[in-house]
């Protein structure tokens, strides 16, 4: 085999609770990923050593470096089995870059499968995600997709059901948001309103039982009703003119508006794909449908 291309999808987050900050940095969450039908593709062809490539939406935002969270995922693979990283990877992007929709996530699981297969490696899926684990708290979800439960930092996943299929509408702003950033924000206005920032401050964040209900039932509305984001304050705190943006889709017929992670790309719920279209033409170009759940990585060819 000399070429292997891999499809993987872009995440939105149906509940984001966040807890405090933890002693390492990071937050304890209850995060709920939806995967949405919004793909990259990754293709790892042989080659004599690492180099990484890339094309389309944004191409100009992504490092294609060592830094890049493919190559770092190659590596990782590569000396996990005592091997040198010969590939070249090629990642073709229509993930909003650094818009809160895991799209260098989503990179870094398809260069693991890409390159798993490409080298006859034969990983176990355990393998996999503990690679990807160590790589973001996002990746071991850009690999399985569906939806699912993420509690620790987000990477220990509990796959969940889901009932229906959900239209949504994304609207990538210019400009990302350092997911960092994002957190450091939130924790400045829990201390800004007196709560405190820590573990010890913030009670543990749970999953919460009416959207677990919600995504079983498959509707929508019902969905719509109980959607949270804990870091959108935060967001909207660095970005205050995606306000404006997500009014426009209230206003355009959506049954929920949040923003998407750590934003700053929005996310609009729809009833059915029809009213997802006709609110993607009125929020303009930068508009773009979607379905959900999509399934995780997949080796195309
Ligand atoms: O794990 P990942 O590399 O995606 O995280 C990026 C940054 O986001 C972390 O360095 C940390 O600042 C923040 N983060 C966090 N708590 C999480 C996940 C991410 O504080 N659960």
């Amino acid at each position: 085999m000399t070429a292997v291309t891999v499809r993987v999808p872009a995440k939105v987050n149906v509940q984001l609770a966040v807890g405090g900050r933890r002693p390492d940095g990071f937050h304890d969450l209850a995060n709920v990923f939806l995967a949405v039908g919004l793909f990259d593709r990754v293709t790892a062809t042989a080659a004599d050593e690492l180099t990484i490539t890339g094309e389309g939406r944004d191409i100009a935002a992504v490092p294609l470096d060592g830094s890049n969270l493919a190559a770092k995922a190659a590596v990782a693979l590569a000396k996990l089995h005592g091997i040198e990283p010969r590939v070249r990877l090629h990642i073709e992007k229509d993930i909003p870059v650094a818009g809160g929709m895991a799209g260098g996530s989503a990179d870094a699981a398809g260069a693991l499968l890409a390159c798993d297969t490409l080298w006859g490696l034969g990983s176990s899926r355990e393998e996999l995600l503990s690679l990807c684990a160590e790589l973001g708290s996002d990746v071991p979800f850009s690999l399985v997709g569906g939806a699912a439960l993420g509690v620790g930092r987000g990477e220990l996943l509990t796959p969940l059901e889901v009932g229906g299929t959900f239209p949504w509408v994304f609207v990538a702003a210019t400009g990302g948001l350092s997911t960092p950033a994002v957190y450091r924000e939130c924790d400045r206005l829990r201390r800004e309103e007196g709560a405190g920032d820590t573990i010890a401050d913030i009670p543990a964040p749970v999953a919460d039982p009416a959207l677990l209900a919600a995504l079983r039932g498959g509707s929508p509305a019902a969905l719509a009703a109980v959607l949270t984001n804990d870091l959108q304050p935060a967001a909207l705190s660095l970005r205050p003119d995606l306000a404006a943006t997500l009014a426009a889709g209230t206003a355009a017929g959506a049954l929920a508006a949040l923003v998407s992670g750590s934003g700053p790309t929005c996310a609009f719920l729809a009833e059915d794909t029809d009213a997802a279209t006709r609110i993607a033409v009125a929020l303009g170009p930068a508009a773009r449908v979607a379905t959900a759940p999509a399934p995780g990585a997949v080796v195309l060819r």
